[in-house]
């Protein structure tokens, strides 16, 4: 399914500055790409058994592809935890970062949207289709990053377009963020507990070697030596301007 939706195109060119987020992250990742190469190598040096041996399963050094991928959910995790908390202040009147109404939803979109969604569609399903397997869930997944694409960028759209702590923008902010949030907790929890554990099933060790290597890839071209962590970083940054940073404080 492809991207038709005119307010898509129209998020994606109405502000210079839309990529500035991960732009930065880039930008300063160049600065630590030395940094980086260090983390790299102290991951790699040990080969990483894994617990099930069988024909397909091959020795391989550092992180998964599958562990990457499910890293990258958790970053996605925190950012659905961010727009749980720009909902509740503004529905309960509560003073809230009127900027990050606007960054927020534009992360989303490039990093959900365009980087770790397009890896997926790219690497991930194309082996489910090709090997017969989980196809119609595949195709229900791929069907909500498109549905998950245009809600963030209407959430963009409305968060630049007046005070989101106020109407009209209000309420459909706080409807934009919950039909998102609401539909991709279930999306990441189904890829992590049925479809990425079945990637065995439909590619061998030497497919799942080239993967990593693919996936390794991509990250460096998009974040720079920075690599992942930058992201982290920022999302963190949203974190703490939120009082949500502190896991302990999070305890019931
Ligand atoms: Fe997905
Ligand atoms: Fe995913």
């Amino acid at each position: 399914m492809h991207e038709s939706n005119s307010s898509v195109g129209k998020a994606r060119t109405m502000d210079k500055n839309r990529r500035e987020l991960l732009t930065k992250a880039g930008a300063a990742g160049l600065g630590l790409l030395a940094t980086s190469c260090a983390a790299l190598e102290r991951r790699s040096p040990q080969p990483v058994q894994p617990a099930v041996q069988g024909p397909a399963v091959q020795v391989l050094y550092g992180p998964t592809p599958l562990e990457e991928m499910m890293r990258e959910h958790g970053v996605v995790n925190r950012l659905l935890l961010v727009f749980d908390e720009l909902v509740h202040k503004i529905r309960e009147d509560q003073k809230a970062p009127v900027g990050m109404f606007t960054n927020a939803s534009n992360l989303v979109d490039e990093f959900v949207g365009n980087y770790h969604e397009r890896l997926e569609e790219k690497h991930i399903f194309p082996a489910f289709r090709k090997g017969g397997r989980m196809v119609e869930l595949v195709e229900i997944l791929n069907m909500q990053h498109t549905r998950g694409r245009r809600i963030a960028a209407e959430a963009y759209e409305l968060a630049g377009s007046g005070d989101p702590t106020r109407e009209p923008q209000r309420s459909r902010l706080i409807s934009a963020y919950r039909k998102y949030t609401f539909m991709y907790r279930a999306h990441v929890a189904r890829e992590d507990s049925v479809l990425f554990p079945a990637l065995w099933q439909v590619m061998d060790g030497t497919e799942m070697r080239d993967l990593e290597e693919r996936l390794k890839e991509e990250e460096r071209r998009q974040f720079g030596g920075g690599g992942l962590d930058k992201v982290i970083e920022t999302v963190a940054d949203m974190e703490r301007e939120l009082d949500i940073h502190y896991l302990s404080r999070l305890t019931p």
